[in-house]
């Protein structure tokens, strides 16, 4: 079976009621990123930044998947699928897909702030003050924050590198070192980007271009290559 990696943004899940970053109306026009999104914010204010991933968290458990996650999910019949995502939500678990790599954390988890390797489910939408760990230290969403380094990067440029066909879905490409994994995919593989805004870097010129919302565009692409596939 052929290696289909799938590299999600923000874009995927906007269907499904939730708000992209740096669209018209997204997350980052209401709030500053470094009040809720960076280490710093969490030493001077923890409790302002639990209480913006608790909303987070709230909107991810009253969303769905969309059309986009479930087409992806069904691909696993035909192909080997990897999903690699930036998103925090689990939208494409809850569809099916079985692979799925997160860049920026899981908003449904949370970690040690003592040691990075405890980590839990959250159970319910909130984080609080007074959550602690096992060993007594203060839990913190379980979230790449800007400033932080990435630790599935090296995986999922592993995954990346041996693609056929890779295709990027709702994602402004402008986080790196997430918008790097572009330059892994093989040149012989199929690139393609499902964004109904899409900017392509010129260097990255070889990706066809599908200028449509994620829920009708990844279905119809998605069926094309089973047509002529598998
Ligand atoms: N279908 C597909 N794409 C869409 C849709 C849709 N219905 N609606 C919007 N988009 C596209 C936009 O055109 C844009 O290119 O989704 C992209 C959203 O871009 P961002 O808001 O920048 O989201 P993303 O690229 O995932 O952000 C990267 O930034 O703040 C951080 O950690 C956060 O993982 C996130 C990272």
């Amino acid at each position: 079976m052929k290696n289909i990696v799938i590299f999600s943004g923000a874009g995927i899940s906007a269907e499904s009621g939730i708000k992209t970053f740096r669209d018209s109306g997204g997350l980052w026009e209401e709030y500053c990123i470094e009040d809720v999104a960076t280490p710093g914010a969490w030493h001077r204010n923890a409790a302002l930044v639990l209480d913006f991933y608790n909303q987070r968290r709230a909107q991810v458990l009253s969303a769905q998947p969309n059309s986009a996650h479930s087409a992806i999910a069904d691909l696993e019949k035909y192909f080997n699928v990897q999903v690699i995502t930036q998103n925090i939500d689990d939208l494409h678990e809850r569809a099916g897909s079985s692979n799925v790599l997160h860049l920026h954390g899981e908003i449904r988890k949370s970690r040690s702030t003592l040691d990075e390797h405890l980590i839990y489910t959250i159970e319910g939408s909130e984080l609080k003050i007074g959550d602690v760990c096992p060993l007594g230290a203060q839990l913190r969403p379980h979230i790449v924050w800007f400033g932080e380094a990435v630790p599935a990067m090296e995986e999922a440029i592993s995954i990346t590198s041996m693609a056929d066909i890779f295709m990027v879905i709702g994602t402004s490409l402008e986080v790196y070192p997430a918008a790097g994994l572009l330059e892994y995919a093989p040149d012989a593989s199929l690139k393609i980007l499902v964004d109904p805004h899409a900017k392509i870097p010129a260097h990255l010129k070889e990706f066809s271009i599908v200028r449509k919302s994620a829920g009708v565009g990844v279905p119809e692409v998605l069926q094309k290559i089973i047509e002529n596939n598998v």
